[in-house]
């Protein structure tokens, strides 16, 4: 495939993947992302995959979030009046946009001497938004690179060490937990604020907490993530921690005690593939989460 992914040289150190940088990409005219192709992909997915509401804010409570009373493909058919932001999740199980989603990567690790872009559980989201929209404050457990496809769009975008704009417990992951994070105005003051134009792409480093607002069009992205032996450690640890924060137990930050957290994350290894087989054999995540933890309350 013809080069798609234009890192600019000297953008990306060996400290990386650890601070944002914008790159350059030629899919503005990709047919796989015409609004029509995206109705018909989000018409053969499963309703897990595509998930769907009408307008937020940044800091939406989630259990308020308001539906748009649409089906999954009528909401990208009319997306240009839905007042709506759709997410696509995993549309790699559709061989055209994993060949998409390799070569992105691929590209980009060939530009990097392998730095970024590894090979590491590749996944795809597909953000599709009408004008105006909110992608809430929220951190993603995972590297990202956010292509923006069509219309414009502004991040808001955080060191996820500041403790000022996230607390440690605000960033733990834990089953079910709900990935919006609590947001105030006075936040934009440190902010790092990117503008995306159709062609311009950005890294968002792991866990760094964001929220996106659209322009006044349609706007297509296209996210890109993976991991590598460090982010998935470091979710290790960010899981562990929760668990431990649940039963009474706060831990510090990741890092502040090596030997500690690589006991965490070998507890890690041993419980999730147990964890796994009582949800498989309850049949529920909630139910898991009881059996595991002793109380629900926190998960949504
Ligand atoms: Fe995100």
């Amino acid at each position: 495939m013809n080069r798609i992914i234009h890192v600019e040289p000297g953008s990306v150190g060996k400290d990386m993947p650890t601070r944002t940088f914008r790159l350059r990409h030629d899919l503005k005219d990709h047919p796989l992302f015409s609004l029509e192709r995206l109705a018909r992909l989000a018409a053969s997915l499963p309703a897990d995959q595509v998930e769907f509401n009408g307008p937020v804010e940044p800091h939406q409570d989630p259990t308020l979030t308001p539906s748009n009373g649409m089906s999954a493909e009528e909401t990208v058919r009319r997306i240009e009046e839905a007042k709506s932001w759709m997410v696509i999740k995993s549309p790699e199980v559709d061989p055209e946009y994993k060949e998409l989603l390799d070569a992105c990567l691929d590209q980009v690790a060939e530009q990097t001497g392998q730095v970024m872009g590894g090979a590491h559980r590749r996944s795809a989201f597909i953000f599709v938004t009408s004008p105006g929209n909110v992608t809430p404050l929220h951190m993603d457990p995972e590297y990202n690179f956010l292509l923006q496809i069509r219309g414009t769009k502004r991040m808001s975008l955080w060191d996820h060490k500041d403790r000022n704009i996230a607390s440690a417990e605000a960033l733990e992951l834990f089953p079910g937990k709900h990935r919006n994070l609590p947001y105030r105005e006075e936040f934009e003051a440190s902010a790092t604020h990117q503008h995306l134009e159709p062609g311009d792409a950005i890294f968002v480093p792991l866990f760094d907490p964001h929220w996106v607002k659209n322009g006044d069009a349609v706007s297509v992205s296209f996210s890109i993530t993976w991991h590598t032996d460090e982010s998935e450690r470091q979710v290790k640890l960010s899981y562990i921690n929760a668990a431990l924060r649940r039963i009474g137990f706060p831990q510090g930050e990741a890092d502040a005690n090596p030997v500690w957290d690589g006991i965490k994350v070998a507890a890690y290894d041993t419980l999730r593939p147990i964890y796994d087989t009582v949800k498989r054999f309850v049949g529920d995540r909630q139910k898991a989460v009881k059996l595991f933890f002793g109380k629900t309350e926190n998960a949504i």
